[in-house]
């Protein structure tokens, strides 16, 4: 390779070959954050992104934390004059189990029928890796960035960033922004970007359902001794009821419902139930009736069942009265509701329910707020230029199901707005077996950003 490219796009294309083979070296890094065995491979993905910044031309440092570290990259070159953006990801994965559903080993990446698979690809690895590209590649071909950035990455998002907020606000000062960009969500559809107005906040909770002082011989004690794992199915069974609505009394006090033309917005992109169907293998007949599928997915909070486990459950059978049952139950928010005025609303429902002979106990997992995002304006159109510049088409203006704790949080802490952009397609299995991200979005990504730092340094 020889010749001074003096266009960042150009030389994208030309590293292009070098690009797919870093990310490979960086998914091959498992840096699954929920397991303590994987700690030396989070600390070897930060020190892996770290390395990278640095050879984009930024100064970064790799911070501990009570947890995993958190990456701090900064170029200031731009001048005060400038505005500065915070570019925000995660080099933390989702837990890979089960490892049998896998068509290829989940850190072994596999390009096949224009996807790369591996576990983090779309989530978020590959993603927060588009930006670093795109600043590498400002740096490389005009020595400079159109604007000042900070980078924080961080490895504990898919375990509810729990050091990330006292982090922040340590050191605001530095990583103080006008702006933050994230890229760890989907686009609408293929070949259709997609411009964040919303993301859900989250309530995430372990309920315990105590019993006998310990498991008892099911028929000599069957039908006078209450059996919590009973107890706990008929108490989650009735957190719905049978139009799909939440049962939790006050539950639905803080849900706001959003602007006119948000809910036009939203009636008026396509909803594909065909190809939903396909995606997920069954038709999208959950939550409230009264609402459309988007419309349950975006603005309308959830409850989930993530697992539930008591008594016997190896083979055959067993008769056994279990001491106790557990579940682990996710709320999924939308403004104005938050996560701790949800956990006072549960504990005193269950407090109701609870049959007599049955103790309840909540423990709190974790949670994070909603985000609303004023969704016009000039950033809005310096992200809308950007896409379309790259995919030759307007973003539609969609809400996100999923959440990402910080984002409310870096708002407040820093006085800054953010702009979601992700790149990933719906079906990409984040979190599930065979994630997967497609090529023409990693390279159409890259563009994207690139474009984006331009933008955003219009006045
Ligand atoms: N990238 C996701 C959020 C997301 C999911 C965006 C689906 C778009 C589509 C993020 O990494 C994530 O999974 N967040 C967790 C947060 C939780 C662990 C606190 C989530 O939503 O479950
Ligand atoms: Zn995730």
């Amino acid at each position: 390779m020889s010749g001074a490219i003096s266009d960042p796009i150009d030389f994208a294309t030309r590293e292009r070959v070098r690009f797919y083979r870093e990310l490979d070296e960086f998914l091959r890094i498992p840096s699954v954050s929920a397991k303590s065995e994987h700690d030396a491979d989070t600390g070897r993905a930060a020190d892996w992104v770290r390395e990278r910044l640095v050879r984009a031309g930024l100064d970064a440092e790799v911070i501990a934390t009570p947890g995993h570290p958190v990456v701090v990259g900064e170029w200031r070159g731009a001048g005060p004059r400038a505005p500065t953006v915070l570019i925000y990801g995660h080099y933390d994965v989702q837990p890979v189990e089960p490892l049998e559903l896998w068509d290829t080993p989940p850190f072994e990446p596999n390009i096949r029928d224009g996807r790369i698979y591996a576990r983090g690809s779309a989530d978020d690895k590959g993603q927060l890796f588009l930006h670093i590209k795109a600043l590498e590649a400002h740096l490389a071909t005009r020595g400079r960035l159109p604007v000042n950035v900070v980078v924080l990455a961080e490895g504990e998002e898919e375990v509810g960033s729990p050091n990330l907020v006292p982090f922040v606000r340590e050191h605001r000062d530095r990583l103080a922004a006008d702006t933050v960009v994230i890229s760890d969500s989907a686009m609408f559809a293929p070949g259709i970007p997609s411009l964040l107005f919303s993301l859900r906040g989250l309530a995430y909770f372990e309920i315990h359902a105590t019993g006998p002082a310990s498991d008892l011989h099911s028929g000599a004690y069957g039908g006078a001794v209450v059996n919590p794992a009973n107890a706990l199915a008929r108490i989650i069974g009735e957190l719905h009821d049978e139009t799909g609505r939440i049962t939790i009394p006050g539950f639905y006090d803080d849900v706001r419902t959003p602007p006119q033309d948000t809910l036009d917005g939203i009636r008026g992109l396509p909803f594909d139930a065909d190809g939903y169907a396909r995606e997920v293998g069954t038709i999208p007949a959950g939550g409230e009736h009264a609402y459309s599928p988007l419309e349950r997915l975006w603005i309308r909070p959830s409850c989930d069942v993530n697992g539930m486990w008591s008594g016997y459950t190896g083979e055959g059978a067993k008769t056994v009265l279990p001491a106790h049952a557990t579940a682990k139950v996710s709320f999924r928010l939308v403004p104005d509701q938050s996560p701790d005025r949800v956990k006072v609303l549960l504990e005193e429902h269950l407090a109701r329910m609870a049959p007599p002979g049955v103790k309840i106990k909540v423990v709190e997992l974790h949670g994070g707020r909603p985000w609303l995002a004023q969704p016009e304006g000039p950033l809005f159109a310096a992200a809308a230029n950007a896409l379309e510049r790259s995919f030759g088409a307007r973003p539609v203006l969609t809400g996100e199901g999923g959440s990402i704790p910080i984002v409310v949080e870096l708002e407040e802490i820093l006085g800054a707005n953010s702009l979601l952009l992700g790149f990933a397609l719906p079906g990409a299995n984040m979190h599930a077996p065979n994630e997967w991200f497609a090529t023409d979005c990693f390279e159409k990504g890259i563009d994207t950003l690139i474009h984006l730092y331009d933008e955003l340094a219009q006045p």
